[in-house]
């Protein structure tokens, strides 16, 4: 082989092995194999000494012209390169602005914390005014206070949580009474919401954890007429103009006379449905006027003061209103059922 179709192989060589470069890093290997100090055709420039006199320009220009090629293509390859690798970056970076946006789910309050506000909204409208009182109550305030006979089935640990001898989870918010009578004078006009807790074996209607509202007015005068208009305009105030209210006696050892209180259904608006069961009524609270001994009990005069209390259950209120047939589904936490609201 001559010295020149050795160099046409280098070349080849050379120029295959840009064209597979698939990186600057591989261009520069290439450049430095060929065109380096000890470079290929580098090497090839100093043999030209020991070439015949007559074949050395020729053979000298041949080889210049070869790495001249050469370094063209690598700087060809190399701006093919880079272009490609923006590519990549331009395409992996792309927004298709086609795509639907991204939904962030918002929070939203919890239905019982709803109709809870709702139902404390309503009540400060009336000129009550809240209440906070604690979850563990003195046993003294949850019953004796609330004038419960010892031998009272609530009182059982078997109805109540238990924290101590002194102390259980209040099983209803009238224990708040006595905290607030005790330490002001008529009239008052005061509310308090929260939980409540009773042992009870836990199924679709009953639950150990449970919401209610409760609220009392002590002023001269103060009738079982007021304590009716009050629960009327609250009844109107929750479910609509339309509804009403029924007075039946029922007993609670802090009342005298003691009444539940039924409103209209709200889904039948009276005639009778599966909701009412057929009775046209709901009942929703249990009331009274505020017994002597309560008040007392408390320093004031039941001669003077006369006063009406009452207390519900929230849960029972969305049941009611959305039809729910399960109590479990407010705690469980399932957002499907949760949005609804
Ligand atoms: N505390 C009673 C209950 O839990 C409700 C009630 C409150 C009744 C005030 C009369 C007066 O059922």
């Amino acid at each position: 082989m001559s010295e020149n179709d050795e160099l046409i192989v280098i070349r080849n060589a050379a120029l295959g092995k840009v064209r597979a470069s698939s990186s600057s890093a591989d261009l520069d290997a290439v450049e430095t194999e060929y065109l380096g100090r000890k470079g290929e055709l580098t090497l090839q420039l100093r043999r030209i000494g020991s070439l015949a006199p007559e074949t050395r320009k020729d053979f000298g220009q041949a080889v210049n012209d070869i790495k001249n090629e050469l370094a063209e293509a690598i700087e060809a390859r190399r701006s093919e390169l880079t272009a490609g690798e923006s590519e990549v970056a331009l395409a992996r970076e792309a927004v298709d602005v086609t795509l639907p946006g991204r939904f962030y789910q918002t929070g939203r309050s919890h239905i019982l914390v709803e109709t809870l506000n709702k139902v404390k909204n309503i009540f400060i409208g009336l000129g009550y005014e809240m209440f906070e009182a604690p979850e563990v109550e003195e046993y003294a305030y949850n019953f004796q206070a609330l004038n419960y006979p010892e031998d009272h089935p609530a009182i059982d640990e078997q109805m109540s949580f238990y924290i101590n001898d002194r102390n259980l989870l209040r099983t209803h918010t009238t224990a708040y009474q006595h905290r607030v009578m005790k330490g002001r004078k008529p009239p008052m006009r005061v509310c308090t919401t929260g939980k409540c807790y009773r042992v009870d074996a836990v199924d679709a209607t009953h639950g150990h954890t449970f919401h209610q509202v409760d609220c009392f007015t002590i002023d001269k005068g103060i009738t079982m007429a007021d304590l009716k208009g009050t629960m009327h305009q609250f009844a109107v105030e929750m479910f609509g103009k339309d509804v009403d209210v029924r007075f039946r006696p029922d007993f609670f050892p802090f009342v005298e006379p003691g009444a539940e209180v039924a409103v209209t259904c709200t889904i039948c608006g009276g005639s009778g449905c599966n909701v009412c069961k057929g009775t046209g009524w709901l009942e929703l609270a249990g009331a009274g006027m505020i017994h002597p001994n309560i008040l007392e009990g408390a320093g004031i005069d039941s001669e003077v003061y006369t006063g009406f209390a009452f207390g519900f259950g929230i849960e029972r209120m969305p049941m009611l209103m959305h039809d729910i047939g399960d109590l479990r589904l407010f705690m469980e936490n399932d957002l499907r059922f949760l949005r609804q609201f």
